[in-house]
């Protein structure tokens, strides 16, 4: 039982390597707390926790949204009283636009949603953390953080964007120890397609990626990334923070 009495909030953990993380996390002991915007899966997931014999509690949010955030967080302290982990890990695709044929929406909402809302969750986390003397931020972070071929635009700034914020808040905060690190994620099997409209897509930008998409090694499981999660979520890597670390076959080591 690597999370034992451990309280751990979950975003997206409705679908793919979230609802990977609620499983295993549950196993190894910890309590969830499940948020998600999508009812269905929300409940699908509650429901499989509970039959495996774990405890998990369900919030509804749209984590771009910084009321939902909150009270995804305020929730987790008034049903387990704490939160010592807190995986940033909901998101969403953008359309392979680069910057001159860039939609508005597609940038706010890709940007609200990967980025904006692991800040919010992220800054009401810290001070329930700081005062429990502790806790590990873990950001679902994506290859399209470490390089600029894998996506569009909107989702390679959004992902470059939570490696800085996790780097920043593993450096503000270790001395109150608190943990930030990052999953450089390859390519997962999951629904992350179904977050965009695939009629959209931009065929240009797409034609421009597949000589990146040509090297992927190999597709991983939405298990493999929780494996990594759930080190970064336990006392073993209690000397790991702000580390920003590939599961993607080696991908990225090209
Ligand atoms: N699948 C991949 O190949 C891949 C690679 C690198 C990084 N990632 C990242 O992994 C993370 C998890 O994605 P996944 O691949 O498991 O996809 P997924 O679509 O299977 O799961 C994402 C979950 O997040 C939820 N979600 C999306 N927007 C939300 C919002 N605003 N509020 C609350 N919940 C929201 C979705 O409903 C879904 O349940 C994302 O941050 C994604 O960018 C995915």
């Amino acid at each position: 039982m690597r999370l034992q009495g451990k309280v751990a909030v979950i975003t997206g953990a409705g679908s793919g390597m979230g609802r990977a993380m609620a499983n295993l996390f549950a196993a190894e002991g910890a309590k969830i707390v499940a948020a998600e915007w999508n009812e269905t899966t929300l409940a699908e997931v509650v429901a499989e926790v509970k039959a495996a014999g774990g405890e998990i509690a369900g919030v509804q949010g749209n984590v771009a949204d910084q009321g939902d955030c909150e009270r995804i967080i305020d929730d987790a302290v008034a049903q387990f009283g704490k939160v010592d982990v807190l995986c940033n890990n909901a998101g969403v695709m953008d359309l392979n636009a680069g910057a001159a044929e860039m939609d508005n929406a597609i940038w706010e909402r890709c940007l609200g949603i990967n980025l904006t809302g692991p800040m919010y969750l992220t800054r009401k986390a810290i001070p329930v953390m700081k005062a429990a003397g502790g806790g590990s931020i873990i950001n679902t972070a994506s290859v399209a953080g470490v390089g600029g071929g894998a996506a569009g635009c909107a989702y390679t700034v959004s992902k470059h964007g939570i490696i800085g914020l996790t780097k920043n808040t593993a450096f503000r905060y270790c001395q109150e120890g608190i943990r930030c690190n990052a999953i450089v994620a390859g390519a997962v099997e999951t629904n992350i397609m179904q977050s965009v409209d695939p009629t959209k897509m931009d065929p240009t930008g797409i034609a421009r990626s597949q000589t990146w998409y040509a090297a992927i090694p190999g597709q991983l499981k939405a298990t493999d990334i929780a494996n990594l999660a759930l080190f970064f979520a336990s006392d073993e890597s209690k000397m790991v923070n702000g580390a920003c670390v590939p599961a993607d076959a080696g991908w990225t080591s090209a």
